[in-house]
This record gives structure tokens, C-alpha cells and sequence, in this order.
């Protein structure tokens, strides 16, 4: 599987791996294991879905972990390939779209961060992947994924247009939309990158989704997690969830 040029996050790779944007995952990581350490699990071996420039991906190698990143992207995956050669990290990157995830070796905590999991664009591809996450999971083993809820979606990305990204080499600006009905919401990305003397200009569309809590515990019901706790985010804390959360973060259990 190649990246095509404006694929979503074929451009914005080395962008996104240059800005503060990838740091988002090193403290939902820290924030991870917080939670898996007072569960109980002993954990091996942790699969980072949707793992983009393999910040978290790092930061559970460098504490100890035996780590695989999957990713849709090549260009996301070549940046996180990178850092962890540089780092001297071994970490398995797989180029692999979420809905198909098969692995051959099962992991103890699986984890997908970022709202990646918003671009599932319906129940189904939602539904799907819980249940290929089920299957990858040994018994007893955790998935633990952030996502947007319909209200941070909706503000957070809709109709909010802006300079996304300048600093030197890259100026990248974003127009949106949001549909309340869908529940979908588009971001495009209008990027320009400086090669040598010249810019060059990109343009990649985003497509996100967002999903009613109900509908989010009984595909993960569905799909045959046992314990489910749902938790609002703000800045990297936990609360309960209310109307005004914007970001949840799910902790779904496979067996007692
Ligand atoms: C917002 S970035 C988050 C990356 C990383 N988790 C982080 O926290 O920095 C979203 C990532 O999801 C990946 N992605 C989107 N759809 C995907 C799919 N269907 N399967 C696997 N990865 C996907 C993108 O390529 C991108 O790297």
C-alpha cells in the first residue's frame, strides 16, 4: 500500500512531524499507562493504532515495551520509521488501514489516539474495527483510544478556519466544515513547502466523524469488550463526562 499524493497525511507528514501537534500522544501515552498500571495488567506487548509519526510508539519503547505501530499512511510511517532509528528504538511499523487489522502476534493493550478513530465515517466502520481490536487483543488485555465527542468535533474543527501551520519551510492553512446532520466534519488542508528555492503546493482532505456515546458502548458491546468506562479529557485529566465534553477518552476490557 502506497501513499497517493493527497492522500490524507501523505503532505502533512513531515509537517505534523516537525510541530508540536505529534507531543499530543506522549502525554495521552503517560496517560495510558497510568490508568493500565492501577488495572492490574501486566502488560508485554502494546499495538499503537493509527500510530502517525510514532510519538507514542517511542515513548512505550523507550519505557520498555515491545511496540508495533500501524498506520494507513507510508509518509506518517516513514517519519515514525526515522526517529526510531535514530533513537535506536525496534519497533514494528506496519502500513495497514484500521478496518483490515490483522496482526500475528496479540497484544496486551492496544491503543489508538488523537481522535484517529473519528475517521471511521459510519457505525459500521466503527463496529468493524472494534472487532478487529477485539481479535487482537489477548484475554483479559485493554483497548484504550481518545476520541471527539459530537460536540468537540463540531466546535473544534467546524467552521474554523485558520493558518494551521508557519514555521519555516511550511505554511499550511485549513477551511472547514461541519454537518450537525451527518455529524461529519471536513478540514482542508491547504499547504505550501519550501524545496530548495522553490514552494510547492498540496492539498488534502480530512474527513471525521463523530458518534453518540450509546452508539459507541454497544459497538464495543457488539464486538464483545466486557467492561467499558467512558471519561471526559481536559487537559490530559479525567473527569466525568457531561455536555460540555469535547474529548472522551474509552477504556474497553476484553474478559473479566
Ligand atoms: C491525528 S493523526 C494522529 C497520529 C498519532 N496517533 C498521534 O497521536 O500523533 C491521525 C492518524 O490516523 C491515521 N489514519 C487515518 N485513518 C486511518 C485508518 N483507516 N487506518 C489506519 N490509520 C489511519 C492517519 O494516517 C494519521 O497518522
Amino acid at each position: 500500500m502506497k501513499n497517493s499524493s493527497n492522500a490524507p497525511y501523505s503532505n502533512f507528514a513531515l509537517p505534523y512531524s516537525l510541530t508540536s501537534e505529534a507531543y499530543f500522544s506522549e502525554k495521552m501515552a503517560d496517560l495510558i499507562l497510568n490508568i493500565t498500571s492501577s488495572s492490574g495488567l501486566k502488560i508485554k506487548h502494546i499495538i499503537d493504532l493509527a500510530c502517525g509519526v510514532g510519538t507514542a510508539c517511542l515513548y512505550f519503547s523507550n519505557k520498555g515495551y515491545e511496540v508495533m505501530g500501524v498506520d494507513i499512511s507510508k509518509n506518517m510511517l516513514d517519519e515514525a520509521e526515522k526517529k526510531a532509528k535514530k533513537m535506536g528504538y525496534n519497533i514494528d511499523w506496519v502500513q495497514q488501514n484500521m478496518k483490515d487489522l490483522s496482526v500475528i502476534r496479540k497484544a496486551d493493550l492496544v491503543t489508538c489516539m488523537y481522535d484517529s478513530i473519528n475517521f471511521m465515517q459510519n457505525n459500521d466502520e466503527l463496529f468493524h474495527v472494534f472487532k478487529k481490536v477485539f481479535d487482537s487483543i489477548n484475554h483479559k488485555g485493554l483497548f484504550v483510544f481518545d476520541m471527539y465527542t459530537i460536540l468537540g468535533l463540531g466546535t473544534c474543527w467546524g467552521n474554523q478556519d485558520q493558518i494551521h501551520t508557519d514555521i519555516p519551510g511550511h505554511f499550511i492553512a485549513t477551511k472547514t466544515t461541519w454537518d450537525s446532520k451527518t455529524k461529519i466534519a471536513t478540514k482542508t488542508f491547504h499547504g505550501f513547502m519550501q524545496i530548495n528555492e522553490d514552494w510547492k503546493r498540496w492539498e488534502e482532505k480530512h474527513v471525521m466523524s463523530a458518534f453518540q456515546l450509546d452508539e459507541i458502548k454497544d459497538g464495543l458491546t457488539q464486538s464483545g469488550f466486557s467492561s467499558i468506562s467512558i471519561y471526559g479529557i481536559d487537559g490530559f485529566h479525567l473527569s466525568d463526562v457531561s455536555d460540555s465534553t469535547k474529548r472522551i477518552l474509552i477504556v474497553a476490557g476484553k474478559g473479566k
